[in-house]
């Protein structure tokens, strides 16, 4: 019997496989209410806070709805406007919000301040993403691969970019979790600390997973089920980044002929956003400064009958609704 009433969710290695695929079927229940119309407002009566130190769309939008959608009310703090961080710790904000609100969503820098947020608050707190990990995301990747597929187990997911950051990370985490094949393909430099790649590992030899990391995209995505990449610079990360991440990574760029190496029914995921075209300013500026017109995928492969970004931002909201009714339900 899985009970997660009460839990934090901050990072997927504090789950179990088990706890992982409850939370997925509980997600695909509120799909199919979601789609039909069926009300579901469990949680009424309830208050949520979600901090957001970094811009967001769809884990914003997520918490939003998916609490309104449970029944509680949602309180959104952004990156200027409350006094966190400037004239009041992480530790007195997690004391405060807790007396007031039943969960807190927390968007920002370190891994080490949604755990202190954590540690002095008496209600759940939920990591809507960190510099190292992003596990909300993650339950919606998987939602979205059982969805196409029937199943995860032996599944090959292939990461093609800056593995070492809170996507690629968390990534490798879940596969390892759910038995399935992660490889990496990325130059040595941004490969994912060795320390994680170990614990990953220790988890893939209980689960039947595996971990490879590679420099060479070719060969790391023969009869890959899915492909996954983000961007080459992560919030946070200063612009001038930009001259030495496209130098080593415009070689693990997701296009179509390595979309082609994959298998034939292969599916492209990204976590989004995503600089496929020039249509935004960054991407913009990166044409105007470098000359390139795509970059971590081509629009090509973004637009092509493979990809699944849109069926996996829509998952966004209904993973998280899962995460939230599971660890805030009260029997
Ligand atoms: N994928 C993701 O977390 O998107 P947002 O930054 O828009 O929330
Ligand atoms: N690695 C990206 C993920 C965005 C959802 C970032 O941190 O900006």
């Amino acid at each position: 019997m899985v009970d997660l009433r009460g839990r934090d969710f901050l990072k997927l290695l504090d789950f179990t496989p088990k706890e992982i695929e409850h939370l997925l079927k509980t997600a695909v229940k509120f799909k199919k209410m979601k789609h039909e119309g069926t009300p579901h407002n469990y949680l009424k009566g309830k208050q949520i806070a979600i901090i957001f130190e970094k811009d967001s769309t769809r884990t914003r939008c997520s918490f939003e709805v998916a609490g309104k959608d449970l029944g509680m009310g949602v309180t959104y703090l952004g990156p200027t406007g409350s006094q966190l961080g400037k004239k009041e710790t992480i530790a007195d904000t997690a004391r405060v919000l807790a007396s007031m609100y039943d969960g807190i969503e927390y968007r920002g820098f370190e891994q080490t301040i949604v755990q202190e947020l954590a540690d002095y608050s008496k209600v759940p707190v939920w990591n809507g993403l960190t510099n190292e990990f992003h596990p909300t995301q993650m339950l919606a990747d998987v939602m979205t691969i059982k969805e196409e597929f029937g199943d995860l187990k032996g599944r090959k997911l292939v990461f093609c970019g800056d593995a070492r950051n809170n996507v690629g990370n968390s990534l490798m985490v879940v596969c390892s979790k759910l038995g399935m094949h992660f490889t990496c393909c990325a130059p040595k430099a941004l490969f994912p600390e060795e320390k994680l790649v170990e614990e990953c590992k220790k988890i893939c030899k209980e689960t039947g997973g595996s971990v490879t990391l590679t420099e060479d995209i070719m060969k790391g995505t023969k009869g890959a089920d899915a492909l996954y990449t983000d961007v080459w610079v992560s919030m946070g990360e200063p612009m001038e980044l930009w001259e030495k991440r496209i130098k080593l990574l415009k070689p693990y760029q997701i296009n179509m002929d390595v979309m082609k190496n994959a298998k034939k029914n292969a599916i492209f995921l990204h976590c989004l956003p995503s600089f496929h075209n020039t249509g935004t300013s960054i991407g913009k500026e990166i044409f105007e400064k470098y000359g390139l017109k795509e970059m971590e995928v081509t629009d090509e492969v973004f637009e092509s009958s493979h990809s699944r970004v849109f069926e996996e931002a829509e998952n966004r909201m209904h993973t998280i609704k899962a995460v939230m009714y599971e660890t805030l339900k009260k029997q």
